[in-house]
């Protein structure tokens, strides 16, 4: 069994993050998003992995993790010139997927059930397909599924009157036979071919497709709000402490903290889960619990909490308590003393600030 990763999708609503990296490379507690899948699906006993990746991104991807091998992974790459939908990011992998059976997997989902009993069903029974769902509150934002017993029945795509609570994940099993699926279907009011058309298909013409529902967590990080509640999620889960750097005697520590190589904590309180990457430097300051703070990060005499900072941000003497934010990588949030007392910003496009 084979596995494809989608990760051609743009991220507009996570802009400006995505301008310059690819929202399955945002960290979350200081590891890419995609990581996480990954190591699930690694965990399955999958070992060849298709990375479907657009040609703006794909060089991004190849560069940070080229063969996959320092992941346990071998990893090719497949090139979607065009958004034409998950089905068509399917229909371009087909030279890679060959007559394999196949895993397919949203890459900006996380997901913290092991998926290892979904796929060993797949294999036991014989299926054509198997979907991931979960019972969500507001279905309308997904493809939906309808059971009976743990056979899916009919699928739609974002309906405005949910037949269900079945959301489907983003996580799905396939035997070839999808492809003659996507060969039947048309592009939908949005423009694409989706996946859940050519489910349908199957469906209809009396293919077996089954419904595993998870009750676990489980996050599309989509937007910004939804990567700091995985990131909240995975800092939540981390177990014990390991402090490699070095932490002064005016300095307290509370609670779970993981602080890198390298990294100065100066008369601060660091209150935990929060981890903390390697050369970086906190004076003055509190950091608080669900806090992910990058390599090289300066963060002195601010009160930071429940955000993500990335690599090589500085954060000067803001007098606010800093919650519920994301920092890209270099960014410089200061104080300045100097008169007329403005707030002075340059500000790149699609950011986007809440000031007191
Ligand atoms: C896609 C699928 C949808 C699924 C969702 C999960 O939607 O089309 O069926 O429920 O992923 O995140 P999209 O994110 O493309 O709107």
């Amino acid at each position: 069994m084979k596995a494809i990763v989608l990760c051609a999708g743009k991220g507009t609503r996570l802009r400006p993050l995505t301008h310059t990296t690819a929202k399955h490379l945002i960290p979350v507690a200081n590891k890419p998003v995609l990581y996480y899948s990954l190591e699930t699906i690694k965990k399955t006993g999958i070992h060849d992995v298709g990375l479907v990746v657009n040609p703006q991104n794909g060089p991004v991807f190849k560069e940070i993790l080229g063969d996959g091998s320092e992941f346990g992974l071998n990893i090719q790459y497949i090139v979607q010139e065009q958004p034409k939908g998950l089905a068509h990011a399917v229909w371009v992998s087909k030279d890679f997927l060959g007559d394999d059976d196949f895993l397919m997997y949203l890459g900006d989902n996380m997901i913290t059930e092991d998926l290892t009993p979904f796929v060993e069903e797949f294999k036991k029974e014989s299926l054509d397909a198997s979907i991931l769902l979960t019972p969500v509150e507001d279905p309308r934002r997904f493809g939906v599924a309808v059971l009976e017993g743990s056979r899916i029945v009919k699928v739609v795509e974002k309906p405005k009157e949910p037949p269900s609570n079945l959301a489907i994940v983003g996580v799905y099993l396939f035997r070839n036979v999808i492809f003659e699926g996507i060969k039947n279907i048309k592009p939908s009011w949005r423009g694409e071919l989706e996946i859940t058309d050519a489910i349908g298909w199957l469906i209809e013409n009396g293919y077996n497709v089954k419904g595993h529902v998870i009750y676990g967590w489980w996050k599309d990080t989509g937007k910004p709000e939804d990567l700091l509640e995985a990131n909240r999620k995975i800092l939540e889960a981390m177990k014990g402490s390991e402090i490699l750097g070095k932490v002064d005697e005016a300095s307290e520590i509370q609670g779970s903290v993981h602080i890198g190589e390298g990294t100065v904590i100066v008369n601060s309180m660091i209150r935990g889960p929060v981890v903390i990457g390697n050369n970086a430097v906190i004076r003055n300051s509190y950091i608080g619990p669900y806090t992910s703070v990058g390599d090289g990060v300066t963060i002195e005499s601010c009160e930071v909490e429940n955000s993500i900072i990335m690599e090589e941000s500085v954060l000067m003497d803001v007098k606010t308590r800093i919650d519920s934010s994301i920092f890209g990588k270099k960014v410089k949030l200061v104080r300045s003393e100097r008169k007329p007392r403005t707030i002075k910003l340059v500000v790149g496009d699609f950011s986007s600030l809440e000031l007191l």
